[in-house]
């Protein structure tokens, strides 16, 4: 397959599920320990090999800007004071000058839609699609999994990553049907976007991470809305599916819905835990919190 260059983060949703905290500030800088969500995303479209991040962002999105951005008056207050720690940290989030493009979504029709105002900017190559309200945790990132996967498959497939969801949540979510085996993929045979319980084809969900080829756009430009009533990206893969192959990837890792309040928070504790310099003691704080004292 294509070396895949470019990564699209669709920005623009409301977050009402965080709501007041989300009133004046994006969902996506929300943070998971000391790392806004989004930061956590594209860190792991990074390790996948991913050069050119771009945004679908809406209005009041624009400290996802600034935060992909060279903040001058701190790095130089941090310079003065000599914090190279905290210095280093900054310049590590800032991507490369050129890298980042940001395009708007003028109204909220869909995560189709979402991904159809990217066409421009990814032109004509396969690319990476990220959700940032799914985090996975796992030493090789999830789209890094999905790219070591695809490089025994066709040049023309699609790869979407999928997990066990169960039965009672599979109207949450888009499923997928399982066909055979291809490497560490399987072939897709169906897929469906948030079906009834007695309706789903397996119980394998759609995770937020897909590489896909540009003729999706073709697709997205006339797509009409489905369930909701918005233009869903799954309607439109089901249509690419008739002409080009799409594989599931069941990858390694776990995953955290973090549009929900129980997923941010369990992430929160998750990566925490993971993190040598805080987790002994926030190990002992979960013990005090859960015995009572
Ligand atoms: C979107 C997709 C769905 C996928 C889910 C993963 O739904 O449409 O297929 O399973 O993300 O988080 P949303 O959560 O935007 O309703």
């Amino acid at each position: 397959m294509t070396r895949i260059r470019k990564a699209i983060f669709p920005v623009a949703g409301l977050g009402t599920r965080f709501l007041p905290a989300t009133k004046a500030m994006p969902k996506e800088m929300l943070p998971v320990v000391d790392r806004p969500l989004i930061q956590h995303v594209v860190d792991e479209a990074y390790e996948a090999g991913i050069e050119h991040l771009i945004f679908v962002t809406g209005r009041n999105k624009g400290v996802i800007e600034d935060h992909f951005d060279r903040q001058f008056e701190l790095e130089l207050t941090l310079m003065e004071r000599g914090k190279k720690a905290e210095l280093a940290l900054l310049s590590e989030a800032l991507p490369e000058a050129g890298t980042v493009s940001f395009t708007r979504q003028q109204s909220p029709l869909g995560l189709g839609h979402a991904v159809w105002c990217a066409r421009e900017l990814v032109g004509h190559e396969p690319f990476a699609l990220l959700l940032p309200d799914v985090l996975v945790q796992h030493p090789r990132g999830c789209l890094a999994q999905m790219i070591d996967a695809a490089s025994g498959l066709d040049g023309n497939a699609n790869i979407i990553a999928v997990e066990e969801v169960p039965a009672e949540r599979a109207h949450m979510y888009g499923i997928v049907g399982v066909g055979q085996p291809k490497g560490k993929a399987f072939a897709i045979t169906k897929m469906v976007e948030k079906p009834k319980r007695e309706d789903a084809p397996s119980n394998l969900s759609i995770t937020g991470r897909y590489i896909l080829q540009p003729e999706i756009f073709d697709i997205l430009e006339k797509q009409a809305a489905g369930t909701g009533g918005e233009i869903q990206l799954t309607d439109a893969m089901v249509a690419l599916a008739r002409t080009q192959p799409f594989y599931g990837l069941k990858f390694e890792g776990r995953s955290f819905d973090c549009g929900s309040k129980i997923g941010f928070l369990t992430a929160n504790i998750a990566y925490g835990l993971d993190r040598p310099d805080i987790a002994p003691e926030l190990r002992n704080e979960i013990r005090r919190l859960l015995s009572g004292k």
